[in-house]
């Protein structure tokens, strides 16, 4: 009994089924598949889309931007993602809408002809596959494509003024195989849709191009490629790498200058803390640009400058440092009245002056003269005594302890420990004027450098303006 009940039950439901397929079967088609058989029937997507083979296709290229993705400056590749925005007239895609009720049909692009776009100056690939973005094709033909993706593209990076570096990135696509005559790529508008960009934290875009342009070879001017150009001019926002690099090696600087008013011990000291900074500050620098020198950033050459600057006043420190501890000659006339008199006039340390005059002074050119004097008697001393040696080696002791005696030169008399502070007072001053030289030359060096690593930023400003 329950065995017969299942079987009519089953019985039933195979029933039911025959009559769905048979409803699905019956079916009328849609207007869509109507349209689409009607339209796609013999329709060959690699046959340009034009009943006149004679006549060309027109192609309106746009470029709507989404986002920045990167801009690496190493390999000199920016990535970004948008989409392009094509429209053409597909000729073998017109129907009367009084015939069929659809002003527009959504279709896959794989199925019809497509506008050739390659990247021409793509980075690591010239064709996408863009079959699966759909087209809308309108009943007078006309067709609206928007293939997107992510786009890496090569540009040329010129990190002279970095950080405040501007880079002029273009994103090129063109017909590879179709001449002009073929098909036509033209630019609507000459700027890139920025509507749905989305704003970069490390590149901001201060403007955009787009143009159209066109391409052949040397031998053949007749067989032209078109191709549309999107340059968008992207400018760095600098506040990090000035608030992590610029400033602080500028302070640095600053300290540099200290150097020059403290004791020699801690000259050294300060010096080797400045030069290790520096260098600090300068491979954080390149770590991030590009291992070429075609350009050379401003940032890396004030680094280095400072560098030297720093080295070159270490060794003058020592330098210095011997000035200051000369005693036993006097400070050459030539030095006295070069350093002491113009160059103290100079670096409006007057005071010093007087030192140079008193130079001039009769009493103390005597004096100098004595000096010099007693030098050569020295040295007279010095050859009798040697003589005298030789001498005494030869006919006793005697006679040559008594020639020393009588050759030995007297004890320090006051006027010559007058004249050994003399020296030495000289020699300081002298040393102190010539540290005084450098701290302005360094400073001025630090000053003109560090206008030329922010001029950038000023022609950006006046630019702004000049727009
Ligand atoms: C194709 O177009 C050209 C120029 O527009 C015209 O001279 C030619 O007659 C056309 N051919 C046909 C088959 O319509
Ligand atoms: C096709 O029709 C649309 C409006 O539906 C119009 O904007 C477009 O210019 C037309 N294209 C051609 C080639 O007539
Ligand atoms: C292609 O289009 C440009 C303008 O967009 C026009 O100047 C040029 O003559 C066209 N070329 C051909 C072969 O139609």
């Amino acid at each position: 009994m329950i065995s017969l009940l299942f079987i009519v039950l089953l019985l039933h439901q195979s029933l039911a089924k025959t009559e769905k397929d048979y409803a699905i079967k019956a079916r009328l088609p849609s207007d869509e598949e109507e349209l689409m058989e009607m339209l796609l029937d013999g329709y060959n997507p690699s046959a340009r889309p034009v009943l006149n083979s004679s006549h060309t296709v027109t192609v309106q290229v746009r470029f709507s931007l989404l986002q920045i993705q990167d801009l690496n400056l190493r390999n000199q590749v920016l990535t970004t993602t948008g989409l392009l925005i094509l429209d053409w007239v597909d000729e073998r895609l017109r129907w009367d809408e009084d015939q069929i009720a659809l002003k527009d049909i959504v279709i896959e692009a794989r199925k019809l002809w497509r506008p050739e776009f390659a990247s021409i100056n793509g980075a690591d690939g010239i064709y996408g596959d863009y079959g699966q973005f759909r087209a809308l094709v309108k009943s007078n033909g006309s067709v609206h494509w928007e293939p997107g993706g992510v786009f890496k593209t090569v540009c040329e990076i010129d990190i002279t003024y970095y950080p405040f570096d501007e880079q002029n990135c273009e994103l090129k696509f063109g017909a590879w195989s179709y001449h002009t005559t073929k098909m036509n790529l033209t630019s609507t508008g000459d700027e890139v849709n920025k509507d749905s960009y989305e704003q970069n934290g490390e590149w901001e875009i201060s403007s955009t191009k787009a143009s159209r342009g066109e391409f052949y070879f040397a031998c053949c001017e007749n067989e032209r490629f078109s191709n549309v150009n999107f340059e968008l001019r992207l400018r760095r926002r600098y506040t990090f790498y000035v608030m992590n690099v610029i400033l602080p090696s500028m302070m640095t600087s600053v300290l540099l200058l200290s150097i020059f008013f403290c004791t020699p011990a801690q000259k050294v000291q300060i010096g080797v803390v400045v030069l290790l900074s520096f260098r600090i500050f300068l491979l954080n620098v390149t770590d991030s640009i590009p291992k070429t020198s075609d350009h050379i950033p401003l940032l890396g050459i004030y680094l280095t400058l400072t560098m030297a600057i720093t080295t070159l006043s270490m060794v003058l420190t020592v330098f210095i440092l011997n000035l200051h501890h000369i005693t036993d000659r006097p400070v050459p006339t030539w030095a006295k009245i070069l350093v002491l008199k113009y160059l103290a006039r100079l670096m409006c340390m007057c005071s010093y002056e007087i030192y140079a005059k008193l130079d001039q002074d009769p009493q103390i050119r005597d004096g100098h003269r004595i000096s010099e004097s007693a030098s050569l008697g020295k040295a007279i001393g010095k050859q009798l005594n040697l003589l005298t040696k030789l001498n005494g080696s030869l006919s006793g002791s005697k006679n040559a302890r008594m020639s020393r005696r009588f050759l030995l030169p007297g004890k320090k008399t006051q006027e010559d420990k007058k004249k050994e502070e003399e020296w030495t007072r000289d020699w300081r001053l002298l040393a102190e004027v010539v540290d005084r030289l450098f701290f302005w030359i360094f400073l001025s060096a630090i000053v003109i450098t560090t206008l030329l690593l922010f001029h950038p930023l000023t022609k950006g400003y006046f630019s702004i303006y000049s727009r």
